[in-house]
């Protein structure tokens, strides 16, 4: 495909964002917009010039000709609208989470392959200069076989638009597990090599937002912590942790930490903040190395370049549907496993 890809965006939060950064590549043109809220619609219309606008984002997709959709709505919304774009023989790039559940991403995917559309998920994080130099390690055989990891977003009190959709399990399908721990899962899988799971245990909690919550008469119906642990056909163990509301000691705490057999990679932030860091430590003759990475001197391409290059070479994006379907596995596994008070096991 070497024309020009005509791009639709829904949602116009982080969306906003998405239609900006997708204009200025090349050979894409942001041509239609769509957002519920007509107030929100009117503003971020301003910063995306010659945009149709649409408060209705079916009537979006049923009159303007589109080659790719941006799904960035709540998550309630990526599924239906997801599969509406890829009737209309749209690519689609879908936000995290996927969908609510296995059986919707399931769909998404199946929808994909029988339009031969592509349909990538923005794990944003795995796009990173540094999370491709720690995977550069990991398939070089650096670290050997990963067996053991532990993969964190927690928050000291960040609950994302407190009262609005985020909290709202209707709407959200979960809390900070299917919010912050979907990255953290990610790219902590796409790190390993795509393990296959087997079982899970898991736990949530509501001890902290929803007390806030009361007090400040909002709506909060989900998990203000979310925590399990993952066992991989492999032989591998995985604890996932994810957290709105936890007493810790730094605003923002990630970490993903792999442990192999020749050595370990981290992943982490620094100061409480987005700046990261990783690290290798490795075992050389009988000694062990412990080093961190300089700023990487390469550039890998942005998710956005990612889809863009799928499209045109007509091949998978890396964070395609199965990525996708993979970590929902995991955070359906451990929501279930929490309801019912003990492991699951995956089929
Ligand atoms: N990859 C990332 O790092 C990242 C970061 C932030 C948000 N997200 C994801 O992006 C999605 C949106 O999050 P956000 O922070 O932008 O939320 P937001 O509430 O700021 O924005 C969502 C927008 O969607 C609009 N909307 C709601 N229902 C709609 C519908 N049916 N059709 C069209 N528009 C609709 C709302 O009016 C709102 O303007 C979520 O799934 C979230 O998980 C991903």
């Amino acid at each position: 495909m070497n024309s020009t890809i005509r791009i639709g965006v829904i949602g116009l939060g982080i969306g906003s964002g998405h239609a900006q950064r997708f204009a200025a590549l090349p050979g894409c043109e942001v041509v239609a917009i769509a957002d519920t809220n007509p107030v929100r619609l009117e503003e971020r219309g301003e910063k995306i010039s010659g945009a149709a606008r649409y408060t209705d984002p079916m009537k979006m997709l049923r009159e303007v000709a589109l080659d790719a959709v941006v799904v960035a709505t709540p998550n309630k919304f990526h599924a239906p609208l997801t599969l509406a774009a890829l009737r209309k023989n749209c690519h689609v790039f879908c936000e995290k989470p996927m969908a609510m559940n296995v059986a919707q991403a399931q769909a998404m995917k199946t929808a994909a392959v029988n339009a031969r559309r592509r349909l990538m998920i923005n794990f944003s994080y795995r796009f990173m200069p540094m999370s491709v130099a720690l995977k550069r390690q990991v398939d070089a055989g650096v670290v050997g076989h990963i067996y053991f990891g532990r993969t964190v977003w927690h928050r000291q009190r960040g609950m994302p638009g407190f009262g609005g959709w985020f909290g709202n399990k209707e709407l959200a399908g979960g809390g900070p597990l299917i919010d912050l721990g979907v990255h953290r899962i990610d790219l902590a899988l796409w790190l390993m090599g795509h393990p296959e799971p087997v079982s899970i245990m898991g736990s949530t909690y509501n001890k902290i937002a929803g007390r806030i919550a009361r007090e400040q008469n909002k709506h909060f119906s989900v998990e203000d912590l979310a925590g399990g642990l993952v066992k991989f056909r492999n032989g591998a163990t995985l604890i996932v942790e994810a957290s709105w509301a936890l007493n810790i000691g730094e605003p923002e705490h990630m970490m993903t930490t792999l442990y192999g057999d020749k050595g370990s990679i981290t992943q982490r932030n620094v100061g409480g903040g987005y700046q990261f860091q990783a690290e290798l430590l490795t075992e050389e003759n009988g000694c062990l190395f412990h080093k961190t990475l300089a700023n990487p001197n390469f550039t890998v391409p942005s998710a956005y370049e990612e889809f863009i290059a799928a499209i045109r070479e007509n091949r998978e994006p890396s964070a395609g549907a199965d990525d996708g379907i993979r970590v929902q596995k995991i955070l359906d596994g451990l929501y279930r496993s929490a309801a019912k008070g003990r492991e699951v096991r995956f089929r």
